[in-house]
């Protein structure tokens, strides 16, 4: 069975491994092998913000089969400049490759607009790479819309080509 709930401290390891795992196998192909296959959820546990209770900080939450973190979904207010205070963002989404296609995402994307949109936020932006069609194509089957804004970000040492996704939170 497939559960949720949030994120603590505990959780950093088990997150930083799924993490990894989503970024070697979803990101092949569009960053360079040799980066992917350094990356280790060590450097990655001790960098996370988890289980603050300030909704200002970033808010995360984990999908659980089987007593083993497979997913997680991280929320805030938006990051980018000029924001207004009604934009939310989901700042992370992944999921373990080996639970791809089973409905993970989709429930981690519920909850994360569920949250932003609890958050009083009415509308949430997600910037997702650039060439990244699995992620993009579930992006616009849950409604976001492309917003042909395009940036370059230094994130986690290697640099991105990012596009950024809209959404209404009715
Ligand atoms: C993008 C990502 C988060 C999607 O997660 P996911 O758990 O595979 O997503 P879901 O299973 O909910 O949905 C994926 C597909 O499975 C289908 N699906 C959903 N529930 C299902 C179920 N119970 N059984 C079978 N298929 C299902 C969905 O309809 C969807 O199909 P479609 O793409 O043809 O529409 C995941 O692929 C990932 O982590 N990718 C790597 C990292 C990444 O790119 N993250 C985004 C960063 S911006």
């Amino acid at each position: 069975m497939l559960t949720t709930r949030p994120a603590t401290s505990n959780d950093a390891l088990a997150v930083a491994r799924v993490h990894v795992r989503a970024w070697q196998d979803g990101y092949r192909g569009l960053i360079a092998d040799e980066y992917l296959d350094a990356l280790r959820p060590e450097d990655r546990a001790d960098r996370y913000t988890l289980g603050s209770s300030d909704p200002s900080d970033p808010y995360t939450i984990v999908a659980v089969r089987d007593g083993v973190i497979c997913g997680f979904a991280t929320t805030g207010p938006c990051r980018d400049e000029h924001a207004d205070a009604n934009t939310g963002q989901l700042l992370a989404l992944h999921v373990d490759p080996s639970a791809w296609g089973r409905g993970v995402g989709r429930r981690l994307i519920e909850e994360a607009r569920a949250r932003l949109h609890s958050l009083g936020f009415t509308e949430a932006v997600l910037w997702v790479l650039v060439g990244n069609e699995r992620a993009q194509r579930f992006y616009r089957i849950d409604g976001w819309s492309p917003e042909n804004i395009e940036r370059t970000v230094e994130l986690w040492g290697t640099s991105i080509d990012d596009v950024r996704y809209r959404r209404a939170l009715p």
